[in-house]
């Protein structure tokens, strides 16, 4: 039970906790951060919908497409609750939360479009979960109650608290993703992930290797870093050179990789340290996003065509059998046909192992989105086709 104010005023059954996470693997791990804060208060985590008296939502807002889902998930689910008998073991409706960067991105503007959310919590306060449930605990939610008792949001939070990093909660059996930095500050111009997740924000390396030993100790082997750009990463007169030596010299840990890179901050350095790490596993995810350099100004990537290139060129040199995989939007405003032939022909030129393709897909707040979103949606899926094809046929050549 979750505490004794709410076991007096309402029994909560077990307290089960559902969550359904979308987007990137930093909201996976978030999702294990919140487990390990709410199992550290007494409740259950359960990865059965029905038997949930409490569900929330971690949700993504990089594409109208990923918002849509959790916006129709969040009905059928409300949906369902209503229904004591389909519920099973509760008479009351769910709790439900959503959390993540919808959060962040609407606010409390949630509750007006999906009645049946009880409280919304954004990255940077996921730490308040345990305190508003406690809250709402204590105001049962009847059906047919009016719902206004219950609302909660928090999302002025700036950066977490970092002991939310040890609890100890993770999903897979041998593996853990440790994240480095939050949010980003690069403010790519079709990215909403700086408004969502706030500035680049780097943990200390002391709380990062205190989380890896931790992690090593409850049995893991293997590590992901994670950040929305890592090798941004610099704090305390460690960069990430630096601290990939340190993570590689951790005891106990078999292989470890990273995740994302931006091209403008990766280097040679980056390579021959990939090459000289024993632990570091050989893969490199760095999205490209466009071939055009006229795109990738508009986009605000900070590089061009060629210098993309000659990255991987000396990431093939130096890092031998090295895996490279990609990110791709297509359909951004104004890319002709012309740019669309640059891209698939730098996608066919480097022969990625894998290319994540996505459709443009406007953001509100962000600059692109003052740019007419003009390439029609038939032409966006045309390109997309396109691409996805090309590097079907790469990557089987590839596997091959
Ligand atoms: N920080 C990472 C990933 C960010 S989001 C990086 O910089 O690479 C993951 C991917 O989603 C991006 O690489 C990009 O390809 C895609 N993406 C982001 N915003 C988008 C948008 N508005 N429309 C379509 N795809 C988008
Ligand atoms: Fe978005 Fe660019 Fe930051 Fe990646 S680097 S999260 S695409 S702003
Ligand atoms: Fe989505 Fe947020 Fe990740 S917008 S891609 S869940 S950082």
């Amino acid at each position: 039970m979750p505490n004794q104010e709410s076991k007096k005023s309402y029994k909560f059954f077990a307290s089960k906790v559902f969550i359904r996470t979308f987007g990137c693997q930093m909201n996976t791990r978030d999702s294990e951060v919140i487990c390990g804060l709410l199992q550290k208060e007494g409740y259950n985590i359960t990865d059965e919908l029905e038997k949930a008296s409490i569900v929330i939502f971690n949700t993504c807002s990089v594409r109208q497409h990923a918002e849509d889902k959790v916006w129709s998930e969040i009905g059928r689910i409300a949906k369902t609750g209503s229904d004591p008998k389909k519920r099973g073991l509760t008479p009351f409706l769910p709790i439900i939360g959503v959390v993540g960067c919808m959060a962040q991105e609407h606010k409390e503007k949630i509750f007006a479009r999906a009645p049946g959310v009880d409280f919304v919590v954004g990255p940077a306060d996921i730490d308040k979960i345990p305190g508003i449930l406690k809250k709402i605990g204590t105001v049962p939610k009847k059906q047919g109650q009016s719902l206004l008792l219950r609302k909660i949001w928090e999302t002025d939070g700036d950066t977490r608290p970092d002991e939310i990093y040890h609890e100890g909660f993770y999903q897979e059996k041998d593996h853990a993703y440790v994240v480095i930095s939050e949010g980003c500050s690069n403010f790519c111009s079709y990215c909403v992930v700086p408004y969502v997740r706030g500035q680049l924000h780097n943990r200390n390396h002391e709380d990062i290797l205190k989380e890896i030993k931790e992690a090593i100790s409850s049995g893991k082997k293997k590590i992901t870093l994670l950040g929305q750009n890592v090798n941004a990463y610099n704090t305390d007169g460690v960069n990430f050179i630096k601290l990939i030596g340190l993570v590689g010299g951790i005891k106990g840990l078999d292989e470890f990789s990273f995740i994302t890179s931006h091209p403008r901050d990766t280097s040679i350095n980056l390579f021959k340290a990939m090459r000289d790490s024993e632990k570091l596993k050989k893969y490199l995810h760095m999205p490209v996003q466009s071939g055009s350099d006229r795109i990738l100004k508009l986009m605000s990537r900070g590089y061009e065509r060629n210098f993309y290139l000659d990255l991987v060129s000396n990431y093939r040199k130096i890092v031998k059998d090295g895996v490279l995989t990609t990110d791709i939007i297509v359909g951004f405003p104004s890319e002709t046909e012309k740019d669309f032939q640059d891209t698939y022909d730098l996608v066919k030129d480097v022969g990625f192992n894998a290319a994540y393709i996505f459709k443009y897909s406007p953001r509100p707040d962000t600059e692109a989105a003052k740019l007419a979103d003009d390439v029609p949606r038939a032409e966006k899926e045309k390109r997309h086709a396109l691409i996805l094809e090309l590097q079907k046929k790469i990557s089987k050549r590839k596997h091959d």
